[in-house]
């Protein structure tokens, strides 16, 4: 992988630049605003051009804060090289203008390629610190300091596909008929409930594959601002599939392993959707020999889903 030291000298001016500047922290609020009213394809585009490699250069300059061990095993050295590419292919917009007839076609094609190069991520970084740990060994400290840097690259990953999907959902041809109101990847009237449900069901079809039984799902729903309405909210629907999943497999694993065969068959997991005056929250609860243990998702109201690290 010497071409990655190569191209990381020969363009650093350029990451060091781009990188001295703070991501844009953006609300859904703002997202919501920008996607209803006349997306202007144009303005999306002068925004991205430099926002995505401001956000690539800052997580390309935390990458290569990593202890030299971990940044030499050959994924992470993969993941370096993506970043690398997707920088450099995005440096091609910085001078070309929107009213160049192919700028704003070769902008939405370049994103979705850096999307789809992207797709792995997570799995190869993961793999990068699993070759760490088997030729090094598990040392705390530095473990802690993995897993503090591993939160922040994957949250900077979601706020950066958030950005390229708003972009190719509203200006690209990928808009999916099944949910005409969405505006990009958000749902402004998310049901909760029904994605609660959706999540179960995922997770039910893993635990049954791996233990041949599943606990069944009770859902509550409490709305203290409108009784008797289903709770919705404005929110990215697959944001909250993929949370609830982790904890329904969480969930259904320990009562799988704490159940095992019990003759009263599995519990029941309970989801309770709670809106309040200002938080919406989700509560997923087992029953271990009687006891509740709880995990719960707390989402604030009026969203504040704040896309910055
Ligand atoms: N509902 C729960 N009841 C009891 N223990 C739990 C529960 N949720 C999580 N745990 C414990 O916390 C650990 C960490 O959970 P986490 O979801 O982060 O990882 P995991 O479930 O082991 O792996 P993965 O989620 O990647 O499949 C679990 O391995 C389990 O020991
Ligand atoms: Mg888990």
């Amino acid at each position: 992988m010497r071409l990655y030291a190569f191209l990381l000298k020969n363009h650093l001016p350029k990451i060091e630049y781009y990188s001295r500047f703070s991501p844009s922290p953006l609300s859904i609020k703002q997202f919501l605003e920008f996607g209803r009213d006349n997306a202007c394809e144009k303005t999306s585009y002068m925004f991205l051009r430099k926002e995505l490699p401001v956000r690539l250069a800052n997580t390309m300059r935390e990458v290569n804060l990593l202890p030299d061990k971990l940044l030499s095993q050959p994924s992470v050295k993969l993941v370096q090289k993506w970043y690398m590419q997707s920088f450099l292919e995005l440096l091609e917009f910085e001078n070309r203008k929107p009213e160049d007839p192919h700028a704003l076609n070769d902008f939405l094609e370049t994103l979705i390629e850096i999307r789809n190069r992207h797709n792995d991520v997570v799995p190869t970084m993961a793999q990068g610190v699993i070759e760490y740990k088997e030729k090094f060994g598990f040392d705390p400290f530095v473990s802690s300091n993995i897993q503090y840097f591993l939160d922040r690259f994957y949250t900077n990953r979601i706020s950066f596909r958030m950005l390229i999907n708003q972009h190719t959902l509203l200006f690209g041809n990928d808009i999916n008929p099944a949910h005409p109101k969405h505006i990009g990847s958000i749902d402004p009237s998310c049901n909760v409930a029904e994605v609660v449900t959706d999540a179960y069901e995922t997770a039910k079809m893993v635990c049954e594959q791996y233990y041949l039984a599943a606990p069944e799902l009770k859902i509550e729903e409490f709305n203290a601002k409108a009784p008797q309405k289903p709770i919705q909210a404005v929110y990215v629907p697959s944001h909250l599939f993929h949370m609830l999943f982790e904890l329904f497999k969480n969930a259904m694993r320990a009562t799988n392993e704490l159940h095992e065969g019990s003759k009263e068959g599995l519990p029941l997991i309970k989801a309770k959707v709670t809106l309040g005056k200002e938080d919406l929250s989700v509560k997923v609860s087992l029953s271990i020999f009687c006891t509740y243990k709880w995990h719960a998702l707390i989402l604030k109201l009026p969203v504040i889903f704040i896309i910055d690290q």
